[in-house]
C-alpha cells in the first residue's frame, strides 16, 4: 500500500437513472431491489475534498459553504469509517464539498455527492483500490452513487454491490435535458421514501416484479440502437415507480402540476414526430431523453411552459476522477 497522502480532492458526475431503482432488498447492506440502468452527466457534478488531519476529535463535513446537519454529517462519517477501517488508521477529517446544482430535489445530488466522497477518501488515504471497490464504499451511502463512479451509460443488477458500464457500448448518442421546476428540498428522503412504499404500499409487490422486464427492454434497446424503444420503457420505468409510491400510506408524491404539463407537452411532441421521452426521480424536475437533433426543439418547447426555471442539456459524462480545482 502506498503512503497515506491524507488529502485529495475528486469530481463525481450526477447520473439519472432510464431503469429505476427504488426499494432494498436488505436495509443494512443497502442492496438494491431492482436492477438500474443510468446515464451520468457532463453538465452535473459534485467536488468534494477529504483531509484527514490526525490532531482532529471529529469528522467536520461543510456542504455547499454551509455546516452540515448532524444526520448528513453521521452519513459521511460512516462511509469514511469504512475507509479508515481499510486503510488501517483513525485520523477524523474535514470534508468540503459543493454540487453544480440544488442538492437534495431529485437532481440526484447523493449519487454524485457520495461517489465524489469515495473517491476523495480512498485516495486520500493512499488506498489502491480498482473503481468496481469504489462503486461498492459508494453503494453502502447510497445505491445509486454506484453508478456515478463510471462515465456514460451504467448498470447495477438487482442484489448487486457493484455497478459496471454498460458492455459493449451503446450506438446511440444520448441527450438529457433537464428541467428545472424548483430548487425546493424535498421534503422524504429517499431512503425513508423506499421504506415507507415497500411497507405501505399495495403496488410495491408490482413495481419489484416488473421492473427486471422494463430494465431489459431498456438494456435491449441500447445495444440495439433503436431509441425509440429506449425512451418508451424509460418512461415507463419511472411511472411505474411513482406508481407505487402514490400507493403507500401516506402518499408519497414528489410529482407536480409542472411535472404532468411537461410529460404532455412531450407526448404532443412525439405526435408531431420529435421524440423526447420523460423521467422523475425523487423530486417534480422531468429529464427529458432525447437526441442530439432534437435538443432545440425539446428545449424551446420546455422554456413555453412558464414554471420551467431552467433547462440544462446534457450529454453522457466521465467517471469519477481526482482534480486539482480548491473546493
Ligand atoms: O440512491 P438513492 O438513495 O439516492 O436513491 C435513488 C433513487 C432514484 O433516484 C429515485 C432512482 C435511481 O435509480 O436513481
Amino acid at each position: 500500500m502506498a503512503a497515506p497522502r491524507l488529502s485529495a480532492t475528486a469530481q463525481a458526475h450526477a447520473n439519472i437513472a432510464l431503469a429505476k431503482y427504488w426499494g432494498k432488498l436488505d436495509d443494512a447492506e443497502n442492496l438494491p431491489a431492482t436492477p438500474s440502468l443510468s446515464l451520468t452527466l457532463d453538465r452535473l457534478f459534485s467536488r468534494t475534498k477529504v483531509s484527514f488531519e490526525p490532531g482532529l476529535s471529529e469528522d467536520t463535513v461543510v456542504l455547499d459553504g454551509t455546516r452540515a446537519s448532524e444526520p448528513r454529517r453521521a452519513r459521511v462519517s460512516a462511509l469514511l469509517d469504512r475507509v479508515r477501517k481499510l486503510a488501517g488508521f483513525g485520523h477524523r477529517a474535514e470534508v468540503r464539498s459543493f454540487n453544480n446544482f440544488p442538492t437534495a430535489s431529485g437532481l440526484a445530488s447523493s449519487a454524485s455527492g457520495f461517489a465524489a466522497l469515495a473517491f476523495a477518501a480512498t485516495h486520500a488515504a493512499g488506498l489502491e483500490l480498482a473503481p468496481s471497490a469504489i462503486s461498492d464504499l459508494a453503494r453502502q451511502s447510497s445505491a445509486s452513487a454506484a453508478r456515478s463512479l463510471f462515465g456514460g451509460l451504467v448498470e447495477l443488477g438487482a442484489g448487486e454491490r457493484v455497478a459496471s458500464p454498460l458492455s459493449p457500448a451503446s450506438p446511440l448518442d444520448l441527450r438529457l435535458v433537464v428541467a428545472v421546476v424548483t430548487a425546493e428540498s424535498k421534503a422524504v428522503g429517499s431512503t425513508d421514501g423506499m421504506r415507507l412504499t415497500r411497507e405501505t404500499s399495495p403496488y410495491y409487490g408490482a413495481w419489484v416484479a416488473h421492473a427486471p422486464a422494463v430494465f431489459e427492454r431498456i438494456r435491449a434497446g441500447l445495444l440495439e440502437g433503436s431509441f425509440s424503444a429506449v425512451g418508451e420503457a424509460t418512461e415507463q420505468s419511472a411511472l411505474l415507480m411513482h406508481a407505487s409510491m402514490f400507493g403507500a400510506d401516506p402518499p408519497l408524491v414528489y410529482l407536480s402540476s409542472t411535472t404532468f404539463a411537461i410529460l404532455e407537452r412531450l407526448r404532443s411532441l412525439r405526435e408531431a414526430g420529435t421524440l423526447a421521452y420523460g423521467t422523475m426521480d425523487a423530486g417534480p424536475h422531468v429529464k427529458v431523453l432525447c437526441l442530439p437533433e432534437s435538443v432545440a426543439r425539446v428545449v424551446s418547447s420546455l422554456e413555453e411552459i412558464p414554471a420551467v426555471r431552467e433547462t440544462i442539456i446534457c450529454a453522457a459524462g466521465p467517471s469519477a476522477h481526482l482534480i486539482e480545482a480548491p473546493v
